[in-house]
């Protein structure tokens, strides 16, 4: 018997050199291309950011209005998409933008380039079209129309005005641009080594966010925030919390919302997103009741996870307050994944460009388990 020394899950490995961000565990620090993400999600919008990613810099004035004019000239979706969306109502949203993702391809000069002038339009056409798929998919679930993009709102104003039919409210479409930079990027996490390891094959970067979608998809990863509001709900009462705790715990089962592989002390995009949260609660009652049952649960969480998983270092990470942002929106918890991925899309295309510029090869070696003296006696 052989014993296995190396690193489950490629942890600790590192895969690539990024000059797109950085995640210090130990500390709970990001930094997003030379900023913290606390500045970044308090002073720069989606675009702004994106920018950042895209070029090395934040825009000036000039090149803001072009990014901004770029994307929402590139809002609207072919009839093809639509046409997969309508066929697909019935489907998860992050199945339903996995599909109509791969379309969009068909609306580019030269989808199979790996050239800097293609990956920046597949990144513009991309991280456009999101937002506008996962409300023309919301709009076929409930068995209407979609609406037409905007071209005179914001990224995030014109998702919620396409969702909801309505202009959109400005402290909502604030917090859905926030909570967008927030998740933006994040070092290598799965979904990115996906599109890099895609990229890196030369394939185009359409064929590689498609994949990371794949990727994002999974509850280890961005699926957890709908269980996250689950819990809460099921939960009810702050009474409640610590047999319910107890009780999945004693199950073999996750608290959904804590934990992380790279953060051993509280991620800091879940600090950002509480306080964007805590904005958002003066409007409802009910959402200011949730919030405050949300933060008596995380206590309670952490103190029991410490008790039953001593020395694992269980702490809040950013999908807790995601729920929390985006049930105060006016999203379904169906929709979480989704809305992850409508900011995670510019993370993903950064990395790609960049995987293309270092043009290598990713394909690490396996060890084999199996037996090696076999016949068939044929
Ligand atoms: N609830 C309860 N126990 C948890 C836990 C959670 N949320 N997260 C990890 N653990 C436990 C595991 O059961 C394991 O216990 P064991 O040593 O007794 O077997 C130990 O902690 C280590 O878990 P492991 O899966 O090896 O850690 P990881 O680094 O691979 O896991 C996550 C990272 C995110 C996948 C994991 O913490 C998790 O599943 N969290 C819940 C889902 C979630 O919130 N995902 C969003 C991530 S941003």
């Amino acid at each position: 018997m052989t014993t296995n020394t190396k690193p489950r899950g490629l942890e600790g490995i590192v895969a690539a050199e990024t000059r797109l961000s950085h995640v210090d565990g130990q500390n709970g620090i990001l930094i997003v291309a030379g900023y913290s993400i606390e500045d970044l999600a308090a002073h720069a919008t989606f675009e702004e950011v994106a920018h950042l990613l895209w070029r090395g810099h934040l825009p000036n004035a000039s090149e803001l209005k072009d990014l901004s004019s770029q994307m929402a000239e590139q809002r609207e979706l072919l009839p093809v998409t639509l046409e997969i969306l309508r066929s697909a109502a019935k489907a998860p949203p992050i199945d339903a933008l996995r599909m109509a993702c791969a379309t969009l391809s068909l609306g580019l000069k030269d989808p199979n380039a790996v050239t800097h002038e293609a990956d920046f339009a597949a990144a513009i056409r991309l991280t456009a079209c999101f937002p506008t798929i996962v409300a023309a998919h919301a709009r076929f679930a409930k068995g209407e129309k979609p609406i037409a993009p905007r071209r005179d709102l914001s990224l995030a104003a014109n998702f919620l005005y396409m969702v909801l039919g309505r202009e959109p409210d400005a402290v909502a479409a604030k917090a859905l641009d926030s909570y967008w930079v927030t998740v933006m990027d994040h070092g290598m996490n799965a979904s990115t080594f996906t599109a890099r390891v895609i990229a890196s094959t030369r394939s185009d970067l359409v064929s590689s966010v498609t994949g990371a979608l794949g990727a994002l998809k999974g509850p280890l990863h961005g699926g957890a925030p709908g269980p996250v509001l689950d819990m809460l709900r099921d939960i009810k009462t702050s009474a409640n919390a610590e047999p319910w705790i107890r009780n999945e715990l004693a199950q073999g089962r996750r608290i959904m919302g804590f934990g992380h592989r790279v953060y051993k002390v509280r991620d800091p995009r879940a600090e950002v997103l509480s306080r964007v949260a805590e904005k958002m609660q003066g409007a409802k009652l009910e959402n200011r009741e949730l919030f405050e049952l949300a933060r008596q649960v995380e206590q309670t969480a952490l103190r029991v996870l410490n008790e039953l998983k001593p020395g694992r270092n269980l702490r809040t990470n950013v999908e807790f307050y995601t729920a929390l942002v985006l049930q105060a929106v006016g999203l379904e918890p169906t929709q979480f994944v989704a809305m992850f991925a409508c900011g995670r899309v510019a993370g993903w295309c950064a990395h790609v460009i960049e995987q293309h510029e270092q043009d290598h090869l990713i394909r690490p070696q396996s060890e084999y388990t199996g037996p090696i003296d076999l016949k068939t006696n044929r």
